[in-house]
């Protein structure tokens, strides 16, 4: 038997078995260099989503993904933390606490993701900023860092190379939704950054991923316990995506909702970037109180200096609107009573209509479309304030998307919105 040979791998996961240190290698590396095929890498993706992983195993698999490419490594005067989510409606997060965190003296080098169905993507939302360079070198990435103490870039080719792969492979074959899979995904990639410490946002409801409470539960604690296995120290938060987090959902729109929080703007945004931000510097050790750090106008001059940093524009802050591009149509949501509840996931669907995000990975997004003054649950929609005002590329994409998101708002008596967090995982 070739040494090298998958198939006892697979059938030791198929049989329960399990998976250890050696096999997982075997897997990824294979997966990386091609030597494991795409029918042995969707059987192990079913054998492992049927029969599921221990914490071993789980831990052989995340640790053999980091490795299968390049593993970043700093050394720099403070923590490396991060924050990852995977993936909301209006979730500007990242855009407030990169920087936020970073004023507070720890160092976070972003490896972030492109939207890919009704989720949005941070890289996009960046680069809505005109000359805003995502794609950097490693030594350009290393340079922003260690001067600016953050920067949002795109993964290179050789950032966990295996599950570049594999994800695709699932995707294809019906296994995305394996906790395990999902966990080790995640945390690759995060893993081969070279951090201290990590905070997740598993986000929860009827725009997450996970719509339920048990499935976001889980996976909150498979990606704290695998983390900190792995030797990352991390912590969890269930929070709520029973509505959008911001007020906009849209590229440029977004921009300006987090430009509007680190220049003292209130609400569900600055709330969740404060809390997971907190987190990121207890979790690292940092000293910094973020409160003060983004009411003193510090983190808006970080996020200037990263911007500028990455070829966007020196007065973006001060000229939001002079920078980032706008959509020519711009029309009213109406509806008439109190909203009982959205369907979040709707809502990020009719941005992708509007052509603000994507359907398959090539897809190219407009930046300029999507919705804002979106309306939250609890509050009235009336003549004078409509539900949302769509965003649109022409009259007949914003006739599509008014539809869409009526449609999307459940108006009458409700029992009002649930808790931004919804638990804590250490
Ligand atoms: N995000 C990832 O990167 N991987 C998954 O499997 C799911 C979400
Ligand atoms: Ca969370």
């Amino acid at each position: 038997m070739n040494p090298a040979d998958p198939r006892p791998v697979i059938a030791a996961i198929r049989d329960g078995r399990g998976l250890d240190a050696a096999g997982a290698a075997l897997i990824a590396r294979g997966l990386a260099d091609g030597s494991v095929s795409d029918a042995q890498a969707a059987a192990f993706a079913m054998a492992v989503l049927l029969r599921g992983l221990d914490g071993t195993g789980r831990v052989a698999l995340t640790r053999a993904m980091r490795d299968s490419g390049h593993v970043l490594r700093w050394d720099l005067p403070g923590p490396v933390v991060d924050k990852h989510s995977p993936g909301g409606i209006g979730d500007t997060v990242s855009l407030v606490l990169t920087p936020l965190v970073a004023s507070c003296g720890a160092f976070v080098p972003m490896i972030s993701g492109r939207g890919l169905g009704h989720t949005g993507g941070t890289l996009d939302k960046l680069e809505a900023i005109p000359g805003l360079r995502t794609a950097l070198a490693e030594d350009a990435f290393r340079r922003v860092v260690t001067q600016v103490g953050c920067a949002i870039v795109a993964a290179g080719p050789d950032l966990a190379p295996a599950d570049a792969r594999l994800y695709a492979i699932r995707d294809e074959s019906a296994t995305v939704g394996s906790i395990d899979l999902i966990t080790a995904s995640i945390l690759s990639k995060k893993l081969a950054a070279g951090l201290d410490a990590l905070v997740l946002d598993v986000k929860q409801g009827s725009g997450a991923f996970l719509r339920g409470s048990e499935a976001a539960l889980a996976l909150a604690r498979a990606l704290v316990d695998t983390a900190a296995e792995a030797g990352c120290r991390a912590r969890a938060y269930v929070t709520d995506m029973d509505q959008p987090l911001a007020r906009a959902a849209g590229n440029a729109l977004e921009l300006h909702e987090a430009i509007a929080v680190l220049k003292g703007g209130q609400g569900a945004l600055r709330d969740l970037s404060l809390a997971l931000s907190s987190a990121c510097l207890a979790l690292g050790g940092g000293q910094g109180d973020a409160a003060r750090a983004l009411d003193s106008g510090a983190a808006a001059e970080r996020f200037a200096r990263m911007v500028a940093a990455q070829g966007g524009p020196s007065d973006l802050l001060e000229h939001p609107e002079r920078h980032l591009p706008s959509a020519p149509v711009v029309r009213a949501v109406p509806g008439h009573g109190r909203v009982a509840a959205i369907d979040t996931e709707a809502l990020g669907h009719a941005v992708v209509a509007l052509g603000g995000g994507r359907l398959h990975a090539r897809d190219r997004v407009d930046p300029r479309v999507g919705l804002a003054q979106l309306l939250r649950i609890g509050e009235e929609a009336t003549p004078d304030r409509p539900l949302a005002l769509v965003h649109a590329a022409s009259e007949a994409a914003a006739d599509a998307a008014v539809a869409t998101v009526a449609a999307a708002y459940l108006l009458g008596d409700g029992p009002g919105p649930g808790p931004l967090i919804r638990n804590e995982v250490t």
